[in-house]
């Protein structure tokens, strides 16, 4: 195994997190450790969790810490080959033959190969980052095929031949874990699991993605979004509907609506599912920690 203990000149899991910071995303002690080893060892990365713990984000600021180009590969249910890997433009394929006239038309040129992320990644992996977006939507047949690919990184398209990468591409995996991934596929992998960010985390992700937010909104709002994760509901706010919270409230009150009312009347940005609405709505003043400031 080729083990690079410097990867563009950042050799270790701080000098990362401070990247990624400067790339508009904080990273904790087990990211940044999970990433940078992730990086150096030459492994994809797993990142599990909830939704909206900031999975995709993570890729998109690693892949802008490496210089590198984001392709992503967003699964779903019946997602195929074809959608993951190249397809053969064939209108333009049509539409040549019927130019040629009699003269001879190459197909399978590259002008009718329509890359898709997996054969975009291989073409160039030292520009580009493939994240392959919640694969566990995707079903078990497909997920059995991109663990060839993450065995051998080639691409066999039979009127071409195959396409081997000339080295390893660095590849990021998340899953909101609605199944479980095999075990081989985790084998594999470098694995991170992404919990709710710590309060004072959250309410630093919100001072920096939001600036027109006062630190103690910030953290009313970091308070009762961890009190309504801490509730039975059908859709917990994630960490981007804790920053639009607190950027609604505060968009509210500069109106003049008074703390917390603020906060009571902009709640539709934080919950988007009625019957959570109506289960907090009683408990709602009481996470806001009554009085406002
Ligand atoms: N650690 C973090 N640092 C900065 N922003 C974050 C962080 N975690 C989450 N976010 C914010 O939350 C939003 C949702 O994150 P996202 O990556 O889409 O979640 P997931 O892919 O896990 O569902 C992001 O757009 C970003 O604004
Ligand atoms: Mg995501």
């Amino acid at each position: 195994m080729a083990v690079r203990r410097s990867i563009l000149g950042i050799d270790g899991p701080e000098p990362l997190a401070r990247a990624m910071r400067d790339a508009q995303y904080i990273a904790d002690e087990g990211l940044s450790t999970a990433a940078y080893l992730a990086l150096a060892l030459g492994k994809p990365l797993l990142l599990e969790g909830a939704p909206g713990v900031g999975k995709t984000e993570a890729a998109k600021a690693l892949a802008s810490v490496l210089g590198r180009e984001l392709v992503r590969l967003q699964c779903y249910e019946g997602i195929d080959s074809a959608a993951a890997l190249y397809e053969w433009n064939f209108p333009r394929q049509m539409l040549a033959i019927r130019q040629a006239g009699e003269e001879y038309v190459n197909l399978y040129a590259d002008t009718f190969l329509v890359a898709r992320p997996l054969l975009l990644a291989l073409q160039a992996p030292r520009d580009r980052v493939l994240l392959i977006d919640e694969i566990d939507r995707a079903d078990h047949e497909f997920e059995a095929f991109l663990l060839e690919f993450l065995s051998d990184f080639t691409i066999s398209i039979p009127e071409r031949g195959t396409i081997r990468a000339e080295e390893p591409p660095v590849v990021i995996l998340t899953s909101n874990r609605t199944r479980e991934l095999h075990e081989a596929l985790r084998r594999r992998c470098v694995y991170h699991w992404i919990g709710y960010p710590a309060p004072a985390l959250e309410a630093e992700i919100v001072m920096m993605r939001a600036a027109s937010v006062a630190r103690d909104t910030a953290d009313r709002v970091v308070a009762a979004v961890n009190g309504l994760r801490a509730e039975p509901l059908a859709k917990p706010p994630g960490v981007a509907e804790t920053v639009e919270w607190a950027e609604a409230a505060t968009l509210l009150h500069s109106q003049g609506v008074a703390w917390p009312r603020a906060f009571l009347r902009s709640i539709g940005v934080a919950l988007k599912d009625q019957d959570d609405l109506e289960w907090v709505a009683p408990r709602l003043e009481a996470l806001l920690g009554g009085q406002a400031a």
